[in-house]
């Protein structure tokens, strides 16, 4: 019984040392210490020893046990210890590998020259709004002056949401004048920039959705030199100190007098002519329109409670595209809307 003790140990402790995984040591374990393993097997015949040996045989079958339960927890910690070693190797990272390069956006060429422009006039003093898209033909048209029947206001012209021709997709940005002065009192300084809406076809310098920036300054003894000033300052900060610009009288129903801003063409330098051909960016002009302005008009003052004996002001309305295409040097207006990436990436 001694030599099947101990050959039971001498046996387990090899296996136990060869076993790699928890299964395998479970296993051994049923096998060996079981209900119905080896050392109880053994133990059943512990009847047939004398009163002398039994003793001398219980002391080394418990060693027996001991030694087995004792490498049992041995290599339950060891193979604990290589499995999970295994596991943080296999999941390493290997933080020298070069990265996928994440491809970085940048501002819309639009919004880089509308964020210019915006700069320029909240460094004169001008706080900076915007307004609802869907607009009533009461402040789009009749509270500028603009009275019934005028061409502006035909069905051709105008994207109308109702029959009555009450509700519309705003046409201009001037709007914003009327909103600004019913919810501020002079002296007021305004810049609105926004989105306008016209039954264009789209060529290369018309869009059926475009941008505009209505400007508006009320304030007692404003002057036409007022507005041409902001406007010179506006044109030499992004166009340069040699900026050429002119002064054309015009006409509006809301300002009186009125006049529009034109800027020589960036293409021609003002000839008329690239290459012995007619300019196509100005169509032989030498000057491209840029926008409209003129003294606001004394009804509009006076529809907006402000008193125009007291009060006068001036107000602009510049196409931001056309601005864009000078300062980017962009011949067509439909690339600004294509959102081609080939296009857009290059600004
Ligand atoms: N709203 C005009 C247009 O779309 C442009 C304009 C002209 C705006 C004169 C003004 C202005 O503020 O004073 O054609």
């Amino acid at each position: 019984m001694k030599q099947q003790l101990e050959s039971i140990r001498s046996q387990a402790m090899a296996a136990l040392e060869e076993a790699s995984t928890p299964a395998a040591l479970e296993e051994l374990r049923v096998k060996l210490l079981g209900k119905k393993g080896e050392l109880t097997a053994v133990l059943k015949q512990m009847g047939k020893l004398t009163a002398e040996e039994r003793p001398v045989m219980g002391q080394l079958a418990n060693s027996v046990r001991a030694a087995i339960e004792e490498k049992l927890e041995e290599r339950k910690a060891e193979i604990h210890a290589s499995v999970l070693e295994a596991k943080l190797a296999s999941e390493a990272v290997d933080v020298t590998i070069p990265g996928t390069a994440v491809a970085v956006g940048h501002q819309h060429p639009m919004n880089q020259v509308l964020q210019q422009i915006k700069d320029v006039f909240v460094g004169l003093g001008y706080q900076v709004v915007e307004g609802p898209e869907v607009e009533l033909a009461d402040y789009n048209f009749t509270r500028l002056n603009i009275e019934e029947g005028h061409p502006s206001r035909d069905r051709s012209d105008t994207f109308y949401f109702t029959d009555d021709d009450s509700v519309l997709l705003r046409t201009q940005t001037s709007p914003m004048q009327i909103r600004y002065m019913e919810t501020h009192k002079p002296p007021l300084c305004m810049l609105a920039p926004g989105r306008v809406f016209r039954k264009d076809e789209a060529d290369a310098t018309h869009s059926p959705m475009f941008h505009q920036i209505e400007g508006l300054v009320v304030d007692e003894h404003i002057t036409m030199g007022d507005l041409k000033g902001a406007l010179i300052t506006m044109m030499r900060k992004l166009y340069g100190e040699d900026a050429q610009m002119r002064f054309r009288p015009h006409h509006f129903p809301f300002t009186e007098p009125s006049c529009e801003m034109d800027m020589q063409c960036h293409k021609c330098h003002g000839t008329g002519e690239v290459n012995g051909q007619v300019c196509s960016t100005c169509h032989g002009e030498g000057w491209i329109e840029l926008l409209g302005a003129g003294m606001v008009h004394p009804k509009v003052l006076e529809c907006c409670g402000i008193d125009p004996n007291k009060y006068t002001g001036f107000a602009f309305g510049m196409g931001l595209e056309r601005m864009a295409m000078g300062r980017l040097k962009i011949n067509d207006l439909r690339l600004i809307f294509d959102n081609d990436i080939r296009f857009l990436n290059q600004f």
